[in-house]
C-alpha cells in the first residue's frame, strides 16, 4: 500500500525539499500551498522523477478550505497517513522583526491563523480519518523558536512556535492510542526565502552562535521528518526535535 502524505506550505523551502524527499520514498503526495501555481513546479519535478504528487491548493489559516481540501484527498485516495504541517509564515520590515509594541493587530492575528490555528486545522480534519485507519503520523513544524527566546523573531513568530510545542503535547497524548504519533521538527536557521529575508549581517551574527558553525539545509529538515513519518518511528510521541547545529543549548 503506497502511504498518502499531506505537506502544507510546499511550493518552496523546508515544505518543497520534505515532499521531494517523500516522494523519492515512495509517498503519494499531496503538495499543499496557498495557490495551485506555488506547487506547480514541484508537482513536476515529482512527475519527471517517477514520483506520486497531487495539487491541493488551499489557505491552512481557512477552516473550510482545510476540511475541503482534507475530505477532497480521502474522496480520491481513500487514505491519509501523514500529516506535515510545514505552512508558516515570519513577516518582516525591511528585514527586521516589529517590536511588540508597535506590532499591529492584523499581523498578530495572521501570523497565528497559519502557523498555530493552520496546524490545529489540519490536524483537527485528518484526525477522524488516522483514527479509522487506526495509524497517523503528525509532523508540526516549531523551531528553535519555540524553545527560547531569538532575537530576530517576532512575538508573534515565537509565541506560535511555543504554542506548536503544546499542540505536539496534546495530539501526542491524546491521539497516540490510536495510532497516531506527533512530534515536533525545530529548525534553527535554516537556508530558505524565510530565512534570506534577514539581513545577511544578521544571519551572520547568528552563524556565530550556532557551535557547528553552518546553517542548516531544506535536506536535513527533510531526513528527519521522512525517519519520523516511518512506521519504524512508531514508540516517538511527543518529541520535539532539535535541528539546528547545536544553537539551542547555547
Ligand atoms: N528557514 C528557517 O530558518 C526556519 C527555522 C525554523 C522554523 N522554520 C519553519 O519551517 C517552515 C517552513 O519554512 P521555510 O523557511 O521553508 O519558509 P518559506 O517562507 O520559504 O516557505 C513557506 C511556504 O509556506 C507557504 N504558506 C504560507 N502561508 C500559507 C498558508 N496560509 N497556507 C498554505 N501555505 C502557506 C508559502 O507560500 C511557502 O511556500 C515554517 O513553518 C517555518 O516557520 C523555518
Amino acid at each position: 500500500m503506497d502511504r498518502v502524505a499531506l505537506v502544507t506550505g510546499s511550493g518552496r523551502g523546508i515544505g518543497r525539499c520534505i515532499a521531494l524527499k517523500f516522494a523519492a520514498h515512495g509517498y503519494i503526495v499531496i503538495l499543499n500551498d496557498i495557490t495551485a501555481d506555488s506547487v506547480a513546479q514541484v508537482h513536476e519535478e515529482i512527475l519527471k522523477t517517477g514520483g506520486s504528487s497531487i495539487i491541493a491548493a488551499a489557505n491552512v489559516a481557512d477552516p473550510g478550505e482545510v476540511e475541503n481540501m482534507v475530505e477532497h484527498i480521502v474522496s480520491q485516495q481513500g487514505r491519509i497517513d501523514v500529516l506535515v504541517n510545514n505552512a508558516g509564515i515570519s513577516p518582516k520590515q525591511d528585514g527586521m522583526k516589529v517590536p511588540i509594541d508597535r506590532m499591529s493587530v492584523t499581523e498578530w492575528q495572521q501570523v497565528v491563523n497559519v502557523n498555530l490555528n493552520g496546524a490545529f486545522y489540519c490536524a483537527r480534519f485528518v484526525l477522524p480519518h488516522m483514527k479509522k485507519q487506526r495509524y497517523g503520523r503528525i509532523i508540526n513544524m516549531s523551531s528553535i523558536a519555540g524553545q527560547k527566546y531569538i532575537d530576530v523573531s517576532g512575538a508573534h513568530y515565537i509565541t506560535t512556535k511555543t504554542g506548536i510545542n503544546g499542540l505536539t503535547r496534546s495530539l501526542a497524548g491524546e491521539m497516540g492510542q490510536f495510532g497516531i504519533t506527533t512530534n515536533s521538527l525545530a529548525p534553527g536557521r535554516i537556508i530558505s526565502d524565510m530565512m534570506l529575508a534577514v539581513p545577511e549581517e544578521i544571519n551572520w551574527q547568528i552563524l556565530n552562535s550556532i557551535p557547528v558553525r553552518e546553517y542548516g539545509k531544506p535536506e536535513d529538515i527533510a531526513e528527519a521528518a521522512l525517519f519520523l513519518a516511518s512506521e519504524d518511528a512508531g514508540h516517538i510521541n511527543g518529541a520535539i526535535l532539535p535541528i539546528d547545529g547545536g544553537w539551542t543549548v547555547t
